[in-house]
C-alpha cells in the first residue's frame, strides 16, 4: 500500500533511495517517483510503471545528498505519470511522498484552490505540500508549517517531505507505519526496514503522532504540539541477505525454499521437553480468558482458521473472523475475551481496525506478527513474533506455515491456561513431531513433482481445493494462492460441501486437488471420488499409504507426521504449484496486478 522512503547524508541519495524503492515495490508498483534536493533546487523525476520504469528513464542519478521517493499502490486517481509521487505545491519548492489515505481532501483542495493553488493530480496527496506552502507562507518556518499541515488532515499518513533551499528532511505518521534508520553518516525514513536494511539495522520505530526532522547531523522527534518525545532504538535482527533474492528467479520460490529454516527459527526454544513456552508469555497469563476471538484477513485468516480449529478442539469457545467484517460479525465481547490479530505485516488496516473495535468492547489483545514494532505489535496488549523473516513477495508463503506452526503452539499454551481448556492428549508427542517439520519440508522440497502436475493441468477452466478439518482451511489458503498468482479461476471448499452446489460446475476441466489432513480424509475421499465420476481430475495431496492417493489420478506426496502438522507439508506442495503454474504462464509472480503485500487502508 505505497512505500516511501527518505534519506540524507553524506553522498549522492538517488541510488540509495532508488535501491531503497526497489526494496518496498511489494507495497505497490503502479508508479514510482523520486525527489532530490540540491544546490540548483528540488528535482523530482516520477512515472507510472514500476521502479525498473523509473530507473531507465533517469539518464543520469540526479545530483543531491538528500531526498525522498514513493512507489504506489493507486487509491485515489489511476496509475499515471501526474499521479505518481513526489507531489509539489504550485511553484515546486515544496516535494511530498505520502502512504495512507487523506479523507478530507476534497475540502482542502477547494479551500486551497480558493487561495490561487494549482493542482495537476487526482491524488489526496497533492493537498499536502500546497498546505505545507501556505502555512509556510503564514509562519515563516516550516517545521511550523509541517506541524500545522499535518494537523488539517483527517485520515491516515506516513509523510516525507523536502523544501528548496533546507538541509532537512520533514517526516510524519498517524495511522500509517514510519521506521527511522540510523547509520553512522547518514540517515533513513521508511514504510518498512527492507528499505535500508542493506545500510543500518539500528531502527527507531515511530510512534502515532510523531513528527520527526532529519538533518544531516541530527535528527529530532516531537509530537504535533512540538514537544520533544524519546523514542529508544532497537536492532532488527533480519540479515540483509533474507530480504533480497539470492539464487532463486523469484522471492516468492525463495521464500518457499526458505521455509525449512524459517520454520526452525519460529520453533526454536518454544517446544522443549514436552512444554510450550513463549519467551514474553508466563505460564497462566490466559488464565482469566474465556472466549477467543482471531481476526485476520487473506492468508493470515487461513492460518486463523489453523490455530482456531485447534483451539476450539481443545475445549476452548473461539471464534475465527475476517477483520473486515468484526464489527457486524463478532458476538458478545468483554474483558474476559482474547482477541488475536493474526497479521504478518502487522499493518493490514482491516484487522488493527478490528483489534480497536474489540478492545473499546473491553477485549484483551494480542497480535501474533512478523514484524517487531510494527503497529499491531506495538497496539495489541501482547505480541508474538512469528520469526519468518523478512517475506518480500506478495504472495504470503512462508509467514502463513510460521503463523500456522506459532498459533498451534499458541493454542496449547491457552488451552493450558484457560479454565475447562484440554492441551492435546498427545502433546509431547506433538511437540516432538514438530522437530521433524523443518526437515519434512525439506523432503517436500527435494522431491516435489508439482511442476509436472502445474504443466499437466494448465490451460484448465477452474482449479479446485478440497479438504477436512485442518485441511479445509489448507484447501482455502491453495485455492487463494492459486488465484493470486496464476490470475486462473480457483475456489477452496470443506470436501462435503462440493456436493451441496459446486459439483454443477465440475468437469473434466475442473482438476480437484484433494488435500489431506489426518484426519476425517474418508470425506474428503469420498468427494473426490464424486467429482472424479463427474470426470475431474483429482490430485491427491498427501502421504503415499493413505487411499486419498489411490482414489486420485496423480499425486503430489507429503512424508508422514503428526496429523496437526500434515496440512502444512500439504500446503508446501500447493505453493510450488501455483508457484510453477503461474511461471508457466509467465505470470508477474512477485507482484500480481492490482494487489499489494501490506494493505494499510480499509
Ligand atoms: C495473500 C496475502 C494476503 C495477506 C493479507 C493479510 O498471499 O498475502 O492475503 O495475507 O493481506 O496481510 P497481513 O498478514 O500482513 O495482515
Amino acid at each position: 500500500m505505497c512505500g516511501i522512503i527518505a534519506r540524507i547524508g553524506r553522498g549522492n541519495a538517488a541510488e540509495t533511495l532508488l535501491t531503497g524503492l526497489e526494496n518496498l515495490e511489494y507495497r505497490g508498483y503502479d508508479s514510482a517517483g523520486i525527489a532530490v534536493q540540491n544546490g540548483s533546487g528540488v528535482k523530482v523525476h516520477k512515472c507510472s510503471g514500476e521502479v525498473s520504469e523509473l530507473k531507465s528513464q533517469l539518464e543520469a542519478r540526479p545530483n543531491g545528498n538528500m531526498g525522498i521517493g514513493h512507489t504506489r499502490w493507486s487509491t485515489h486517481g489511476p496509475p499515471t505519470d501526474e499521479n505518481a509521487h513526489p507531489h509539489t505545491d504550485t511553484v515546486g519548492d515544496v516535494a511530498v511522498v505520502h502512504n495512507g489515505v487523506i479523507d478530507n481532501y476534497d475540502e482542502l483542495k477547494a479551500d486551497l484552490r480558493s487561495k490561487g493553488h494549482e493542482f495537476e493530480s487526482d491524488t489526496d496527496t497533492e493537498v499536502i505540500p500546497h498546505l505545507i506552502d501556505e502555512y509556510r507562507r503564514e509562519t515563516g518556518d516550516t517545521e511550523t508549517a509541517v506541524r500545522k499541515a499535518v494537523s488539517t488532515l483527517e485520515g491516515s499518513y506516513a509523510i516525507a517531505a523536502i523544501v528548496d533551499g533546507e538541509e532537512a528532511v520533514y517526516a510524519a505518521r498517524k495511522g500509517s507505519p514510519l521506521v527511522l534508520g540510523l547509520d553512522d553518516d547518514e540517515w533513513f525514513l521508511a514504510s518498512d526496514v527492507p528499505a535500508f536494511l542493506d545500510y543500518t539495522d539500528e531502527v527507531i520505530y515511530l510512534e502515532e503522532g510523531d513528527l520527526v526532522v532529519l538533518e544531516p547531523d541530527s535528527y529530532r522527534i516531537t509530537d504535533l504540539e512540538g514537544t520533544p518525545v524519546e523514542r529508544s532504538s532497537d536492532t532488527v535482527d533480519w540479515d540483509p541477505e533474507d530480504a533480497g533474492k539470492g539464487e532463486f528467479d523469484h522471492y516468492m520460490l525463495k521464500e518457499i525454499y526458505n521455509q525449512p529454516s524459517s520454520l526452525s527459527n519460529t520453533i526454536e526454544g518454544r517446544a522443549n521437553d514436552g512444554e510450550v513456552t513463549f519467551e514474553n508469555l508466563t505460564e497462566g497469563t490466559f488464565s482469566d480468558v474465556d472466549a477467543v476471538q482471531f481476526v485476520a484477513c487473506g492468508t493470515s485468516y487461513h492460518a486463523a482458521m489453523y490455530g482456531g480449529q485447534l483451539l476450539r478442539s481443545a475445549g476452548v469457545r473461539t471464534e475465527v473472523l475476517r477483520a473486515s467484517e468484526y464489527e457486524s460479525t463478532t458476538g458478545p465481547v468483554d474483558e474476559n475475551t482474547l482477541v488475536v490479530a493474526v497479521t504478518q505485516s502487522g499493518e493490514t488496516a482491516d484487522t488493527l481496525e478490528a483489534v480497536r473495535e474489540a478492545t473499546s468492547r473491553g477485549a484483551r489483545s494480542l497480535a501474533v506478527t512478523n514484524v517487531v514494532g510494527s503497529t499491531a505489535a506495538r497496539t495489541a496488549d501482547d505480541a508474538v513474533y512469528i520469526r519468518a523473516g523478512p517475506e518480500v513477495g506478495v504472495a504470503a508463503t512462508k509467514t502463513y506455515s510460521s503463523q500456522a506452526v506459532t498459533l498451534a503452539l499458541l493454542t496449547q499454551q491457552i488451552a493450558s491456561d484457560v479454565p475447562g481448556g484440554e492441551p492435546a492428549a498427545d502433546k509431547a508427542k506433538l511437540l516432538e513431531s514438530l522437530r521433524d517439520l523443518p526437515e519434512h519440508v525439506e523432503e517436500v522440497l527435494e522431491s516435489s513433482q508439482a511442476e509436472a502436475i502445474a504443466r499437466e493441468r494448465l490451460d484448465s477452466q477452474s482449479y479446485f481445493f478440497i479438504g477436512h478439518g485442518l485441511g479445509h482451511s489448507v484447501a482455502l489458503e491453495g485455492a487463494l494462492k492459486f488465484k493470486e498468482i496464476t490470475y486462473e479461476h480457483a475456489e477452496g471448499f470443506a470436501s462435503g460441501q462440493l456436493k451441496h452446489g459446486p459439483l454443477a460446475l465440475v468437469t473434466d476441466e475442473t482438476p480437484i486437488f484433494a488435500v489431506y489432513s489426518g484426519r476425517g480424509d474418508e470425506k474428503t475421499k469420498t468427494n473426490a471420488i464424486e467429482a472424479r465420476s463427474r470426470g475431474a481430475p483429482i490430485v491427491a495431496v498427501g502421504p503415499d499409504d493413505h487411499s486419498l492417493a489411490d482414489a486420485a489420478d496423480t499425486h503430489l506426496s507429503v512424508p508422514d507426521t503428526h496429523p496437526v502438522w500434515a496440512g502444512l507439508l500439504a500446503n508446501v506442495q500447493l505453493q510450488l504449484v501455483s508457484y510453477h503454474a503461474a511461471k508457466l504462464l509467465e505470470r508477474p509472480i512477485d507482484k500480481p496486478r492490482n494487489l499489494a503485500k501490506s494493505v494499510t487502508v480499509e
